[in-house]
């Protein structure tokens, strides 16, 4: 690859579109001129300094609450830079940041306004492409993904944990800090690696650099909910934390009292960082455990006239088991499918166990992970049922999104449905208010990781690069065969079956993933002459049949 300069252009492309020039090598010397002339400013202005590294889902968001953090007489107390690495892929959020606009999309009114007020009216956010932030720095975030790699299909044992991207970034910031800067590992990360990772490699830098002192060291995992409470799910929310000695321990409490609302939400301090990590792999394992528990009730309630829907919601009345959630079609989003894999990982290959302790936590990614294989024999036998073959049928799946009103696409279930319908021969087409481009297909060959695309695990799946998320539903229903309700969108919540039919131009095939459709809209979709089945949901074959009778005694 020819280097990057002004005379050879490389560009940062927006989920929306726009275009952003990558900086040249030239370009770093001017923007350590900007940071220096900007940090002076704010030094005298009594400001702590905080770098973010990593303005990803979690990085942006948390970056803003810092920057918008101030005392009790209203002024703000720290400055940000966030740093981010200007890769084509992720360069276009520093200058979208640097204009007061988010670059995560989000139901969440506080969020641009946030982006806003922080960079344009309180200046207390600024974003870069420079390492050299960090040597400004009192604080420093550390958001980068540590995503875990899985090798097959439903089988998360056969995987690890990428964790290139951090232990670079651990180095970096060891070349650039100051020994009395702080470092917050936000990364969910394998249990051990603050101490055992992150630590050792910062030692030895620091030892290199003639700096004779530990690395002020602490984690502290974040709860964010990229959705309609997205700021609130950092700021007001309990927080965990914990340092490497009582200094970082002292350092970090103190930090998270002054960005975040502890006082109405007190933070819980472990005694070592293994115990922060800890908690959260089993948090997470913990949901993704109870979801994956209901998988085969599902079926059950498929197989013998149940409304699983019905059922959750009778036992949730008991206050003891209101936690109680449907699974949807698979369980996606960047966290839960990865989380519990991390911690095996950790086990083996941090602290050197042989023995196979873990049961439940992998058995309930691997259900997980293979969920939504089923939609696709739903959506097979409601065609069937109609006397239409699913190969060639036009299909359009409704909603890209691992969860109802966001724009995330990570491991959503909606990704595994389109794969295993293209492979059976279906043509699909997809609709999301929230989503743009679906990376996982447009750019299948390169994403989330070269060579890691789920496509290598199904066939005939190249012509999925041109697959597009359209925008307007009426269009994306003209001439589907079938729908599939896959993502509780607010969009797709209160649909009109006679509307979506006439959409269609005819009866079509209905499946509902996420108990959607409540029985009367089931009713009148048999009525119309469509053919209805959802995940979970055994009851529609008794309105169907209701349905059948009225029609034939009219007849
Ligand atoms: N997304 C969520 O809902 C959520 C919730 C809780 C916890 N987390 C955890 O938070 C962490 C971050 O998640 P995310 O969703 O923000 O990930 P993300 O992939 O959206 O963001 C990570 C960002 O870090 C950048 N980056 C990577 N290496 C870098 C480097 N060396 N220097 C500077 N920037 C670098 C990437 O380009 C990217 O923009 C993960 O550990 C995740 O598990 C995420």
């Amino acid at each position: 690859m020819n280097p990057i300069n002004s005379s050879n252009p490389i560009y940062s492309f927006s989920p929306t579109g726009e275009k952003f020039q990558l900086p040249s090598p030239e370009d770093y010397s001017t923007e350590l001129e900007r940071l220096k002339e900007v940090i002076n400013r704010q030094r005298s202005l009594g400001r702590e300094i905080v770098v973010v590294m990593g303005l990803g889902f979690v990085g942006a968001v948390m970056a803003a609450v810092v920057a918008d953090a101030e005392d009790s007489k209203g002024n703000p107390t720290k400055f940000v830079i966030g740093m981010q690495r200007p890769s084509t892929r992720s360069f276009w959020k520093i200058p979208l940041i640097n204009l007061g606009r988010p670059p995560v999309s989000s139901e969440d009114p506080e969020v641009a306004p946030m982006i806003d007020r922080c960079v344009n009216k309180k200046k207390t956010l600024t974003a870069t492409f420079t390492y050299d932030a960090l040597k400004f720095a009192e604080v420093v975030i550390v958001d980068i993904q540590c995503d875990y790699l899985k090798e097959s299909l439903g089988n998360v044992r056969d995987g690890r944990a990428e964790m290139k991207a951090l232990e670079e970034s651990f180095e970096i910031i060891a070349q650039n800090i100051g020994p009395q800067t702080l470092v917050l590992i936000e990364t969910t990360v394998a249990p051990g690696t603050t101490e055992q990772i992150a630590y050792p490699i910062m030692k030895k830098v620091f030892k290199k650099r003639g700096i004779d002192r530990d690395p002020l060291l602490a984690h502290s995992f974040e709860r964010v909910m990229p959705g309609k409470n997205y700021v609130a799910s950092i700021r007001d929310f309990w927080r965990v934390c914990s340092g490497i000695n009582e200094e970082a321990t002292r350092r970090v409490v103190k930090f998270l009292e002054e960005v975040i609302h502890t006082d109405k939400y007190p933070l819980t301090v472990l005694d070592r960082p293994i115990e922060s990590e800890t908690a959260k792999i089993v948090e997470n394992s913990f949901r993704a455990t109870i979801l994956a528990f209901l998988d085969e009730w599902s079926l059950f309630a498929e197989q013998n006239g149940v409304d699983l829907i019905k059922v959750i919601n009778a036992i949730k009345v008991r206050p003891t088991h209101n936690n109680m959630i449907f699974p949807g079609p698979g369980i996606g989003g960047y966290c839960l499918p990865k989380d519990g894999g991390l911690g095996l990982w950790a086990y083996r290959h941090i602290h050197g166990f042989e023995d196979d302790i873990f049961k439940i936590t992998p058995l309930a990614i691997d259900i997980n992970d293979t969920r939504s294989l089923h939609v696709a024999q739903l959506t097979r036998d409601a065609l069937r049922n109609m006397g239409r073959p699913l190969a060639s049928a036009e299909i359009l799946v409704l909603g890209a999104s691992y969860r109802e009103d966001v724009g995330d696409t990570r491991y959503s279930g909606s990704e595994l449905i389109v794969r295993r319908l293209t492979e059976m021969g279906a043509e699909l087409r997809v609709h999301d208010p929230y989503v743009l481009h679906w990376w996982e297909f447009e750019k299948q060959d390169d994403y989330p990781a070269s060579s890691y695309s789920l496509k290598r695990f199904f066939r005939g799946q190249e012509k999925l690069k041109d697959l597009r998320v359209e925008q307007d539903l009426k269009k994306a229903l003209h001439g589907a065969d079938a729908v599939i309700l896959a993502v509780r969108h607010k969009h797709y919540l209160n649909l009109d079956p006679d509307e979506v039919v006439k959409s269609a131009g005819e009866p079509i095939a209905v499946v509902d993933c996420f108990g959607i459709l409540d029985d009367s809209k089931i009713k009148r979709y048999f009525e119309l002459g469509c053919e209805v089945k959802g995940l979970g949901r055994g009851h529609v074959k008794r309105i169907k049949d209701n349905v059948r009778l009225k029609t034939e005694s009219l007849g």
